[in-house]
């Protein structure tokens, strides 16, 4: 059965059941509890750790496998170069305002955009539609601080200055040298860093993409929300290589062209399709589009409700100092429309930076189709003129005058002009056999921690079984931390029970023993946790070898034999349980 079948769900204080619930029960946990916590750390508990793992296996499956994207592990340190090449270290900022009363630091976009939004102001500074995607731009906030009188949301005192708060955080590495380091925002800069030593590995052919899953940091000023909004996070990001002429015709589009989805950018609000959202520019080309589909594919496959996600264009305010068309995938949650990853164009920003930074070349060989003839004006040394009038340096000079195309005025050499009487200028025609180019590169990036987070209120459930309100958690079946629970009905059947829990662990599942309380209370320990089957041991089985198999989401039961229970449940995982009980 799908997620949206289920009714939905009204809970006003949804996002306090569901932590409490993965707090109670080990998937998410405040990290250092025991000293008081810090805002934006968190731990994933055992069941925490299992669901992320597999969500990361989910996008793996996809990206890797699917599309042939393979993994690199860089460091999580960066060095200052990288940072200065990428533009994180001047333009990567939060805007702070702190209060002059109550002194606690604030987002300043965040006050200003609660506060348009509280008085009914923002609807009037934006397309209506789009008015709770506006961010004010950055010019604008003082501005509107002091035009609107804003005051501190938790004391009411004044506000002062907006100023930038830069996200990263500084290390050193080793001792002594004081070499600055930093701790990587993106996963991505260690992939643009390996550009050159890539190239070569995918034998100097383009397109080609790269994939990093790891922790990033980011010194965020206000992680208010969560694991929404974290200091360590895990992103899951691809880096595809193109080129630039290439990016309007992705290979494999017609994979994706009836793929729908939910739009909402500055000129349009709906459904579209792939094709449509290209053939009308919403999208901007056939690349973008493409990884646009298999990011829904993605999200669909992990339990993110096809009703609450949204793909949301940046407006030009907001969008990141590299990008120049980026599209947010949006999970709605009880935080409100909440980016689960991005997918941007960001042309070939990184790659000419990194080339300026280091002085390498940046650049890929693209051969031409045919070899083309082209008329180039070129310098012909003169070595009888230049030998006695340069000497020792005339071979150099000559070389020098050898790679220089198209001279316009005197060459200069060392600071001197060259006697034009030491060289010729001729016009040649040249078979040139390709062009060297930077390549654009396209980056789907995902924030796992988000998303697993969107998994778990979009699984979360409560209904009402035999009079009894039941917490369930409805999570795609490959998806639980717990595949399989094994229960004997009482305990002269325990025996009976550890050898098919055996079983079971022996072929591959995820498989938990419990023999504790009621079989009631058993059932809904496991439903809580999204444990999609629970195989009960009785008398029965001791007298024909069968188990009951019971249904988490509609809590009916099948008997089966325990000599084919592992087809029967990997098939039920497969297929539902409907479809395999019938
Ligand atoms: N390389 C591109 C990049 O880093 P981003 O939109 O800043 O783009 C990508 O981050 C994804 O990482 C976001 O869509 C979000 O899911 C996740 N993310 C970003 N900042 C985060 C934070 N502070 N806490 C948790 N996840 C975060």
């Amino acid at each position: 059965m799908l997620l949206d079948e289920y009714h939905e769900k009204s809970f006003d204080d949804l996002k306090e059941r569901v932590l409490e619930l993965a707090k109670r029960r080990g998937f998410l946990w405040p990290s250092y509890e025991i000293y008081g916590g810090v805002a934006g750390l968190w731990d994933y508990g055992p069941l925490g750790a299992i669901l992320k793992h597999k969500v990361e296996n989910a996008w793996r499956e996809i990206y890797v496998v699917g599309e042939g994207v393979l993994p690199i592990d860089t460091p999580t340190i960066g060095v200052e170069e990288v940072f200065l090449a990428s533009g994180h270290l001047s333009n990567f900022v939060d805007l702070i305002v702190e209060c002059v009363n109550c002194h606690t630091t604030l987002r300043a976009d965040h006050v200003v955009e609660e506060y348009l939004r509280s008085s009914g102001i923002a609807a009037d500074l934006c397309e209506p539609e789009i008015a709770e995607a506006c961010v004010p731009s950055r010019k604008k906030t003082q501005e509107l601080i002091d035009s609107c009188g804003i005051t501190c949301p938790d004391c009411g005192g004044p506000l002062g200055n907006v100023h930038d708060f830069n996200l990263m955080f500084t290390t050193h590495i080793g001792p002594g040298t004081q070499r600055k380091g930093y701790l990587r925002p993106e996963t991505a800069q260690g992939i643009f860093a390996d550009f050159p030593r890539l190239l070569r590995f995918f034998r100097d052919r383009l397109p080609f993409g790269v994939a990093q899953i790891g922790k990033s940091y980011r010194n965020e000023s206000s992680p208010r929300q969560g694991i929404i909004r974290l200091r360590e996070f895990t992103q899951a990001e691809i880096e595809v290589f193109v080129n630039p002429s290439e990016k309007s015709h992705h290979p494999r589009f017609d994979e994706v062209t009836n793929v729908e989805i939910n739009i909402l950018s500055k000129d349009f609000v709906g459904r579209a399709t792939m094709k449509a959202a290209c053939d009308r520019g919403i999208i901007a080309h056939e690349y973008l589009a493409y990884h646009i589909a298999r990011c829904k594919e993605f999200f669909l496959r992990v339990g993110v409700r096809e009703s609450q996600l949204r793909f949301r264009q940046h407006l030009p305010d907001e969008m990141a100092h590299y990008a120049v068309d980026c599209w947010d995938a949006e999970g709605l949650t009880q935080h409100g429309w909440t980016e689960l990853a991005g997918i941007a164009d960001r042309t070939d920003y990184d790659l000419k930076q990194h080339e300026r930074q280091s002085g390498l070349q940046m650049t890929a060989f693209v051969p031409y189709e045919k070899p083309k003839s082209v008329e180039r004006t070129i310098v012909r040394p003169k070595m009888d003129y230049l030998g006695p009038k340069y000497k020792d340096k005339a071979k150099q000079v000559a070389e020098y005058l050898t790679t220089i195309s198209d001279p316009i005025g005197p060459i200069i050499f060392e600071g001197q002009d060259i006697d034009p009487l030491g060289y010729t200028i001729e016009t040649t025609t040249q078979s040139v056999l390709g062009d060297f180019v930077t390549p654009h590169v396209i980056e789907p990036s995902f924030g796992i921690d988000r998303t697993v987070y969107t998994i778990l209120e979009h699984a979360y459930d409560e209904d009402t079984i035999d009079g009894e309100r039941r917490i369930v958690l409805r999570l795609p079946r490959g998806l639980a931390p717990v595949e399989v629970a094994v229960f004997p009905l009482v305990k002269v059947l325990n025996e009976k029970a550890v050898e098919v829990f055996r079983l079971l662990r022996r072929e591959g599942f995820l498989v938990e023993y419990d023999d504790s309380g009621t079989i009631g209370r058993r059932y809904r320990r496991h439903d809580e946790i999204g444990t999609p089957f629970a195989v009960t041991i009785d008398h029965e089985t001791v007298e024909n070898g069968t188990v009951t198999v019971r249904d988490r989401d509609t809590t009916k039961q099948v008997r089966r034999p325990i000599a084919s229970l592992t087809v029967t449940l990997r098939e039920m995982c497969k297929r539902g349980f409907a479809a395999s009980s019938s």
